[in-house]
């Protein structure tokens, strides 16, 4: 059953494209105030907050400005994101510091009860295997330093989104513990989904790979069927989902275990 979302009031960041765009009008749909927050102005008549999230000040100053729109949330689907043919330090800076940073500022002000949903990828699956890195990255006090710490090491910065989204994995459960009771904290694990990034996608870890992976689960999800799970977590029916990651796949990783598997048979 669709939840009724009248009176609620949901921020989305990325709300400008693809898979935002389709959170803000499943939102709008189901009754509730969005408020849009993207580097591009969106179609549509909701409210919205240009800024740009690629860095602490620029979170800082968008969550100011939704403070000044709605003093109270019910919750915040963390969407927007640059792939990984954007130079590495804009990937982790929108990926994942700036989402941190935008969280946090707007933590004091989501209604008990309340979420946030962070959009992470099924290219993060292996997240656990880098655990020291993510932690040792999002450890550091200073986002400069951060960046800094990790220049020098090829593995991370020659791979920035896959990188960025196993922060994300790491970042939710670290969100969902520090606000339990309270806030619930999620992420959702897509695979391919057709939107302007897909491109990008393609052109980062090859074609080939992206289309082979698209044909194996008979096309790209469309963005509806990411934003249909965000409203999930948003929802009463996910009252007890906390510090979970929701794979949104159509199976690709269930492909990929079984194929791995006969491999070593
Ligand atoms: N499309 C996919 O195949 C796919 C798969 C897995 C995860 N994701 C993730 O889903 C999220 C949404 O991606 P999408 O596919 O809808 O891509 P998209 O390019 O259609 O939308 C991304 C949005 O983020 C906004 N944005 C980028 N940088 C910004 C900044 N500095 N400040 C403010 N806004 C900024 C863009 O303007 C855009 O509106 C991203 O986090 C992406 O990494 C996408």
């Amino acid at each position: 059953m669709e939840p009724n979302l009248t009176g609620r009031t949901i921020i989305v960041t990325g709300a400008a494209s693809g898979i935002g765009a389709a959170t803000a009008a499943a939102f709008t749909r189901l009754g509730a105030r969005v408020i849009g927050v993207d580097r591009n102005v969106p179609d549509g008549s909701s409210d919205f907050v240009r800024a740009d999230l690629s860095t602490a000040e620029g979170a800082a100053a968008a969550a100011e400005e939704v403070r000044a729109l709605a003093p109270t949330v019910d919750g915040i689907a963390n969407i927007a994101g640059v792939p990984g043919t954007a130079p590495w330090r804009t990937v982790l800076g929108v990926n994942v510091l700036g989402l941190r940073a935008f969280t946090e500022a707007l933590l004091p002000s989501i209604s008990e009860g309340g979420w946030v949903v962070n959009l992470a990828s099924n290219v993060a699956d292996g997240w656990a295997a880098r655990e020291t890195q993510i932690h040792a990255f999002l450890g550091r006090a200073d986002d400069a330093d951060a960046l800094t710490s990790v220049e020098d090491d090829a593995e991370i910065t020659g791979n920035s989104y896959r990188f960025s989204k196993e922060c994300v994995r790491a970042l939710t459960l670290a969100q969902a513990a520090g606000t339990l009771g309270r806030v619930r904290v999620n992420s959702v694990s897509p695979g391919p989904v057709s939107t302007p990034i897909l491109d990008d996608f393609k052109r980062d870890h090859g074609t080939a790979k992206v289309e082979g992976a698209i044909s194996l689960t008979g096309g790209a999800a469309s963005p509806e069927a990411i934003a249909d799970v965000v409203v999930f977590l948003a929802s009463p029916a996910a009252r007890w989902v906390n510090g979970s990651d929701i794979r949104v796949d159509g199976g690709l990783a269930a492909h990929r275990y079984t194929e791995a598997v006969q491999q070593h048979a």
